[in-house]
């Protein structure tokens, strides 16, 4: 398959070789660093985001994977771009486990060593980052980022747009609100509230705009 990854930060370099592990191709980076499209010397078309209109008359049936780690940036560029999902892929490491009953999003990134349990639903343009645990009958809502090393337990769901610290760990059946923040290492034991930052072991919310 031939890839065209938008972003070209720390999270991109592991995008790309997570590409080159599942034998695809790498055909075009995308990021407002460059001013215009030009075709490199290793074959690599880079440009702006907004070449893209022009990378497609190039290169037909290219597909596309949006790997910036910042949530509210992935989502603000997919809903500018404006695909349908069969634009985009998902991407597993070959190294994950992933129960043949859970269902993986368009535009999601599994990577290394991550285990997706059985029935867990994992949504769309979200990043389950190295090492991750998303245990049985968990829901990840869509641009939510499970840091490395976190642990989701059983049934836990992450609403849209949230990130889970690395190591963090959530006990099961709890709800994480949208675009909340779980603090590195936390150990979450109670819902956390949308739009909050909750820290600490057991998790306790630091800011929460609702409360202000
Ligand atoms: C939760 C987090 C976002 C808070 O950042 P912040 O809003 O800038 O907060 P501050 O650094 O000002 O810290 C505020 C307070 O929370 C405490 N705190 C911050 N992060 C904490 C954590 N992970 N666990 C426990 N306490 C934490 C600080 O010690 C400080 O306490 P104090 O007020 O008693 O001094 C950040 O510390 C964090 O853990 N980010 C996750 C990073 C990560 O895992 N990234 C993955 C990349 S792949």
């Amino acid at each position: 398959m031939e890839l065209a990854v938008i972003g070209e930060g720390g999270h991109s370099k592991v995008i790309m070789d997570l590409i080159r592990f599942q034998n695809d191709k790498v055909k075009a980076v995308l990021d407002d660093k460059y001013t215009e499209l030009v075709c490199h010397d290793d074959g690599i078309y880079r440009g702006p985001v907004a070449s893209v209109p022009h990378l497609l008359r190039q290169i037909e049936h290219l597909k596309f994977i949006v790997a910036i780690g910042n949530n509210k940036v992935r989502k603000s560029i997919v809903t500018k771009l404006g695909f349908t999902k069969e634009s985009y892929v998902s991407l597993i490491h070959p190294s994950a486990v992933v129960s043949p009953s859970a269902q993986i999003g368009q535009g999601a990134v599994i990577m290394a060593h991550c285990t997706i349990n059985a029935d867990a639903i994992i949504g769309n343009h979200t990043i389950i980052n190295t090492g991750a645990i998303v245990e049985h009958d968990s829901r990840i809502e869509d641009y939510a980022h499970v840091a490395p090393h976190a642990t989701l337990t059983g049934a836990v769901c992450v609403r849209e747009g949230t990130m889970i610290g690395a190591a963090a760990a959530v006990i099961p059946g709890k709800t994480i609100g949208e675009w909340a923040v779980i603090g590195a290492g936390s150990t979450v034991i109670s819902d956390i509230p949308s739009f909050s930052t909750a820290v600490g072991s057991p998790a306790k919310v630091l800011h929460c705009p609702n409360t202000i």
